[in-house]
Protein backbone atom coordinates (compact mmCIF):
# COMPACT_ATOMS: atom_id res chain seq x y z
CA UNK A 1 0.00 0.00 0.00
CA UNK A 2 1.13 3.48 -0.71
CA UNK A 3 1.52 5.89 2.26
CA UNK A 4 0.12 9.38 0.68
CA UNK A 5 1.04 12.24 3.05
CA UNK A 6 -1.12 14.81 3.43
CA UNK A 7 0.64 18.43 2.72
CA UNK A 8 -0.75 21.89 3.99
CA UNK A 9 0.78 23.96 0.80
CA UNK A 10 2.26 27.57 2.42
CA UNK A 11 1.18 30.09 -0.18
CA UNK A 12 -1.77 32.59 0.47
CA UNK A 13 -3.91 32.73 -2.51
CA UNK A 14 -5.92 35.64 -1.35
CA UNK A 15 -3.81 38.36 -3.01
CA UNK A 16 -4.77 39.01 -6.27
CA UNK A 17 -3.14 37.05 -9.89
CA UNK A 18 -2.00 38.69 -12.76
CA UNK A 19 -4.10 38.26 -15.46
CA UNK A 20 -1.59 36.12 -17.72
CA UNK A 21 0.46 34.50 -14.89
CA UNK A 22 1.69 32.29 -16.83
CA UNK A 23 4.67 32.99 -19.09
CA UNK A 24 2.95 36.15 -19.68
CA UNK A 25 0.94 33.96 -22.19
CA UNK A 26 -3.04 34.27 -22.24
CA UNK A 27 -3.64 31.12 -24.30
CA UNK A 28 -1.45 29.28 -21.22
CA UNK A 29 -2.91 31.07 -18.74
CA UNK A 30 -6.79 30.61 -20.01
CA UNK A 31 -5.89 26.46 -20.28
CA UNK A 32 -4.72 26.03 -17.05
CA UNK A 33 -7.48 28.09 -15.19
CA UNK A 34 -9.89 26.20 -17.45
CA UNK A 35 -8.17 23.18 -15.61
CA UNK A 36 -8.15 24.21 -12.49
CA UNK A 37 -12.22 25.28 -12.77
CA UNK A 38 -12.64 21.44 -13.19
CA UNK A 39 -10.52 20.45 -10.03
CA UNK A 40 -13.19 21.11 -7.29
CA UNK A 41 -15.83 19.68 -8.96
CA UNK A 42 -13.70 16.62 -10.42
CA UNK A 43 -11.97 16.10 -6.85
CA UNK A 44 -14.77 15.94 -4.88
CA UNK A 45 -16.27 12.88 -7.66
CA UNK A 46 -12.92 11.37 -6.99
CA UNK A 47 -13.43 11.44 -3.38
CA UNK A 48 -17.25 9.90 -3.45
CA UNK A 49 -15.99 7.38 -6.09
CA UNK A 50 -13.13 6.38 -3.92
CA UNK A 51 -15.24 5.87 -0.88
CA UNK A 52 -18.15 3.90 -2.97
CA UNK A 53 -15.74 2.01 -3.82
CA UNK A 54 -13.92 1.07 -0.99
CA UNK A 55 -17.36 -0.12 0.34
CA UNK A 56 -17.65 -2.43 -2.00
CA UNK A 57 -14.10 -4.09 -0.76
CA UNK A 58 -14.84 -7.57 1.47
CA UNK A 59 -14.54 -6.84 5.20
CA UNK A 60 -11.28 -8.48 5.28
CA UNK A 61 -9.02 -6.35 2.99
CA UNK A 62 -10.94 -2.76 4.47
CA UNK A 63 -8.02 -2.35 7.01
CA UNK A 64 -5.21 -3.29 4.85
CA UNK A 65 -7.04 -0.59 2.29
CA UNK A 66 -8.28 2.02 4.82
CA UNK A 67 -4.52 4.08 5.45
CA UNK A 68 -4.11 4.84 1.10
CA UNK A 69 -7.59 5.65 0.81
CA UNK A 70 -7.66 8.17 3.74
CA UNK A 71 -4.30 9.32 2.23
CA UNK A 72 -5.76 9.92 -1.30
CA UNK A 73 -9.10 11.39 0.20
CA UNK A 74 -7.21 13.99 2.46
CA UNK A 75 -4.43 14.83 -0.62
CA UNK A 76 -7.78 15.54 -2.73
CA UNK A 77 -9.53 17.71 -0.13
CA UNK A 78 -6.61 19.73 0.06
CA UNK A 79 -6.19 20.39 -3.90
CA UNK A 80 -10.36 21.17 -4.08
CA UNK A 81 -9.85 23.73 -1.31
CA UNK A 82 -6.68 25.44 -2.83
CA UNK A 83 -8.14 25.62 -6.44
CA UNK A 84 -11.40 26.74 -4.97
CA UNK A 85 -9.16 29.85 -3.75
CA UNK A 86 -7.72 30.20 -6.89
CA UNK A 87 -10.65 30.00 -8.67
CA UNK A 88 -12.21 32.63 -6.54
CA UNK A 89 -9.85 35.09 -7.80
CA UNK A 90 -10.55 33.63 -11.70
CA UNK A 91 -14.01 34.90 -10.79
CA UNK A 92 -13.02 38.52 -9.56
CA UNK A 93 -11.53 38.72 -13.22
CA UNK A 94 -14.36 38.24 -14.52
CA UNK A 95 -13.91 34.75 -16.10
CA UNK A 96 -16.87 32.69 -15.36
CA UNK A 97 -16.99 29.12 -14.85
CA UNK A 98 -19.38 27.04 -16.76
CA UNK A 99 -17.56 23.36 -16.34
CA UNK A 100 -18.18 22.96 -12.95
CA UNK A 101 -22.50 22.83 -13.76
CA UNK A 102 -22.06 21.01 -16.38
CA UNK A 103 -19.62 18.22 -14.87
CA UNK A 104 -22.26 18.22 -11.98
CA UNK A 105 -25.15 17.24 -13.89
CA UNK A 106 -23.02 14.53 -16.47
CA UNK A 107 -22.33 13.26 -12.49
CA UNK A 108 -25.68 13.22 -11.75
CA UNK A 109 -26.03 10.33 -14.69
CA UNK A 110 -23.43 8.23 -13.37
CA UNK A 111 -24.92 8.41 -9.74
CA UNK A 112 -27.48 5.30 -10.82
CA UNK A 113 -24.70 3.39 -12.14
CA UNK A 114 -22.72 0.80 -9.98
CA UNK A 115 -20.07 2.17 -8.38
CA UNK A 116 -17.58 0.78 -10.64
CA UNK A 117 -18.89 2.81 -13.40
CA UNK A 118 -17.52 6.10 -10.79
CA UNK A 119 -14.55 4.18 -10.23
CA UNK A 120 -12.98 3.71 -13.44
CA UNK A 121 -14.24 7.41 -14.56
CA UNK A 122 -11.72 8.55 -11.57
CA UNK A 123 -9.12 6.37 -12.47
CA UNK A 124 -9.10 6.99 -16.56
CA UNK A 125 -9.40 11.17 -15.10
CA UNK A 126 -6.38 10.14 -12.75
CA UNK A 127 -4.19 8.65 -15.71
CA UNK A 128 -4.46 12.14 -17.60
CA UNK A 129 -3.41 14.40 -14.20
CA UNK A 130 -0.82 12.28 -13.50
CA UNK A 131 0.22 12.43 -17.42
CA UNK A 132 -0.54 16.18 -17.52
CA UNK A 133 2.09 15.95 -14.05
CA UNK A 134 4.74 14.36 -16.26
CA UNK A 135 4.60 16.74 -18.55
CA UNK A 136 4.94 19.36 -16.53
CA UNK A 137 8.02 17.75 -14.38
CA UNK A 138 9.73 17.51 -17.78
CA UNK A 139 8.71 20.40 -19.84
CA UNK A 140 7.56 23.46 -17.68
CA UNK A 141 10.32 25.42 -19.51
CA UNK A 142 7.28 25.30 -22.00
CA UNK A 143 4.82 26.90 -19.98
CA UNK A 144 6.75 29.99 -19.36
CA UNK A 145 7.57 31.93 -16.05
CA UNK A 146 5.01 30.99 -13.26
CA UNK A 147 4.55 33.51 -10.43
CA UNK A 148 6.49 31.87 -7.73
CA UNK A 149 3.19 30.64 -5.51
CA UNK A 150 1.16 29.50 -8.52
CA UNK A 151 4.15 27.10 -9.46
CA UNK A 152 4.30 25.66 -6.23
CA UNK A 153 1.05 25.31 -6.45
CA UNK A 154 1.00 23.41 -9.97
CA UNK A 155 3.75 21.48 -8.85
CA UNK A 156 2.51 20.83 -5.57
CA UNK A 157 -0.54 18.64 -6.84
CA UNK A 158 1.25 17.40 -9.93
CA UNK A 159 3.68 15.57 -7.31
CA UNK A 160 0.80 14.69 -5.31
CA UNK A 161 -1.11 13.44 -8.30
CA UNK A 162 1.56 11.47 -9.43
CA UNK A 163 2.21 10.16 -5.72
CA UNK A 164 -1.02 8.32 -5.70
CA UNK A 165 -1.90 7.71 -9.67
CA UNK A 166 -2.07 4.24 -8.72
CA UNK A 167 -5.10 4.39 -5.50
CA UNK A 168 -8.11 5.12 -7.94
CA UNK A 169 -6.83 2.24 -10.49
CA UNK A 170 -5.75 -0.80 -7.86
CA UNK A 171 -8.94 0.02 -5.98
CA UNK A 172 -11.11 -0.45 -9.06
CA UNK A 173 -8.80 -3.82 -9.95
CA UNK A 174 -9.71 -4.99 -6.44
CA UNK A 175 -13.57 -4.61 -6.36
CA UNK A 176 -13.58 -6.76 -9.40
CA UNK A 177 -13.51 -3.82 -12.66
CA UNK A 178 -13.39 -5.22 -15.60
CA UNK A 179 -10.53 -4.45 -18.75
CA UNK A 180 -13.72 -3.57 -21.13
CA UNK A 181 -15.15 -1.03 -18.09
CA UNK A 182 -11.56 0.40 -17.98
CA UNK A 183 -11.17 1.51 -21.68
CA UNK A 184 -15.09 2.49 -22.42
CA UNK A 185 -14.30 4.81 -19.65
CA UNK A 186 -11.18 6.05 -20.78
CA UNK A 187 -12.47 6.66 -24.20
CA UNK A 188 -15.87 8.99 -22.99
CA UNK A 189 -13.54 10.73 -20.09
CA UNK A 190 -11.00 11.40 -23.16
CA UNK A 191 -13.79 12.61 -25.08
CA UNK A 192 -15.15 14.93 -22.23
CA UNK A 193 -11.87 16.58 -21.20
CA UNK A 194 -10.53 17.61 -24.71
CA UNK A 195 -14.08 19.00 -25.62
CA UNK A 196 -14.77 20.79 -22.04
CA UNK A 197 -10.99 21.67 -21.37
CA UNK A 198 -11.31 23.59 -25.07
CA UNK A 199 -14.81 25.31 -24.30
CA UNK A 200 -13.53 26.97 -20.84
CA UNK A 201 -10.43 27.85 -22.61
CA UNK A 202 -12.16 29.94 -25.12
CA UNK A 203 -14.88 30.94 -22.74
CA UNK A 204 -11.92 32.52 -20.87
CA UNK A 205 -9.91 33.97 -23.63
CA UNK A 206 -13.50 35.57 -24.86
CA UNK A 207 -13.57 37.31 -21.14
CA UNK A 208 -10.04 38.37 -21.19
CA UNK A 209 -10.22 39.82 -24.36
CA UNK A 210 -7.85 38.06 -26.24
CA UNK A 211 -9.74 35.43 -28.16
CA UNK A 212 -8.96 36.92 -31.65
CA UNK A 213 -5.17 37.95 -31.26
CA UNK A 214 -2.83 36.76 -33.26
CA UNK A 215 -0.29 36.19 -30.97
CA UNK A 216 -2.93 33.79 -28.45
CA UNK A 217 -3.18 31.31 -31.21
CA UNK A 218 0.22 31.55 -32.65
CA UNK A 219 1.18 30.48 -29.04
CA UNK A 220 -1.38 28.64 -28.31
CA UNK A 221 -0.90 26.24 -31.63
CA UNK A 222 2.96 25.48 -30.34
CA UNK A 223 2.08 24.78 -27.03
CA UNK A 224 -0.07 22.35 -28.15
CA UNK A 225 1.10 20.98 -31.31
CA UNK A 226 4.77 21.92 -30.96
CA UNK A 227 7.55 19.80 -31.13
CA UNK A 228 7.66 20.15 -27.30
CA UNK A 229 3.63 20.69 -27.37
CA UNK A 230 1.55 18.77 -25.15
CA UNK A 231 -0.19 16.66 -27.82
CA UNK A 232 2.34 14.57 -29.29
CA UNK A 233 4.22 14.24 -26.06
CA UNK A 234 1.14 13.08 -24.20
CA UNK A 235 -0.21 10.86 -27.00
CA UNK A 236 1.85 7.74 -26.07
CA UNK A 237 1.63 7.70 -22.33
CA UNK A 238 -2.20 8.51 -22.37
CA UNK A 239 -2.20 5.35 -24.79
CA UNK A 240 -0.56 3.20 -22.36
CA UNK A 241 -4.37 3.23 -20.70
CA UNK A 242 -5.63 0.47 -23.34
CA UNK A 243 -2.45 -2.20 -22.71
CA UNK A 244 -4.56 -5.01 -20.96
CA UNK A 245 -1.72 -5.12 -18.68
CA UNK A 246 -1.05 -1.52 -18.09
CA UNK A 247 -0.31 -0.39 -14.32
CA UNK A 248 -0.01 3.49 -13.64
CA UNK A 249 3.04 2.22 -11.87
CA UNK A 250 4.97 1.14 -14.94
CA UNK A 251 5.12 5.66 -15.26
CA UNK A 252 7.64 7.04 -13.40
CA UNK A 253 6.88 8.92 -10.37
CA UNK A 254 10.20 9.98 -9.28
CA UNK A 255 10.26 13.78 -10.56
CA UNK A 256 7.09 14.55 -8.40
CA UNK A 257 8.70 12.40 -5.36
CA UNK A 258 12.02 14.93 -5.83
CA UNK A 259 9.74 17.99 -6.55
CA UNK A 260 8.70 17.09 -3.06
CA UNK A 261 11.86 16.66 -1.91
CA UNK A 262 13.76 19.83 -2.79
CA UNK A 263 10.81 21.87 -1.53
CA UNK A 264 9.45 20.50 1.37
CA UNK A 265 10.17 24.26 2.54
CA UNK A 266 6.93 25.17 0.70
CA UNK A 267 4.50 22.74 2.98
CA UNK A 268 4.14 21.15 5.79
CA UNK A 269 3.03 18.02 6.29
CA UNK A 270 -0.29 17.63 8.69
CA UNK A 271 -0.76 13.61 8.09
CA UNK A 272 -0.14 10.28 6.63
CA UNK A 273 -2.82 7.90 5.46
CA UNK A 274 -1.51 5.29 6.33
CA UNK A 275 -1.17 5.96 9.96
CA UNK A 276 -4.39 5.20 12.28
CA UNK A 277 -4.04 8.71 13.24
CA UNK A 278 -4.43 10.08 9.79
CA UNK A 279 -6.43 13.60 9.39
CA UNK A 280 -9.60 13.06 8.40
CA UNK A 281 -11.07 14.76 5.23
CA UNK A 282 -12.68 17.77 7.21
CA UNK A 283 -9.50 18.27 8.93
CA UNK A 284 -7.66 18.54 5.74
CA UNK A 285 -10.17 21.08 4.40
CA UNK A 286 -9.51 22.89 7.33
CA UNK A 287 -5.90 22.86 7.09
CA UNK A 288 -6.30 23.89 3.19
CA UNK A 289 -7.45 27.15 4.41
FE1 LIG B 1 -5.97 16.51 -7.19
FE1 LIG C 1 -5.83 12.81 -8.01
Amino acid sequence: MAELVIRRLLIDLKAPIDRHWCGGDPFRTAMLNALSMSFPVGENFFINSVKAGAALLPESERAHWAGEIQGFIGQEATHRRIHGLFNEQLAAQGLVDSWTPRAAARMKMIEPLHPTHALAATAATEHFTAIMAGYLFHHHQELGEMEPRLKSMWMWHASEESEHRSTAFDLYCAVGGTYERRVWWMKRITYVMVTETLRQTLSNLKRDGTLWQWRTWKNGASFLFGKKGMVPLLYRPWKDYFKPDFHPSQHDGSPGLQWLAANSGEFSIVGAGAEPAAVSEAQARQVAA
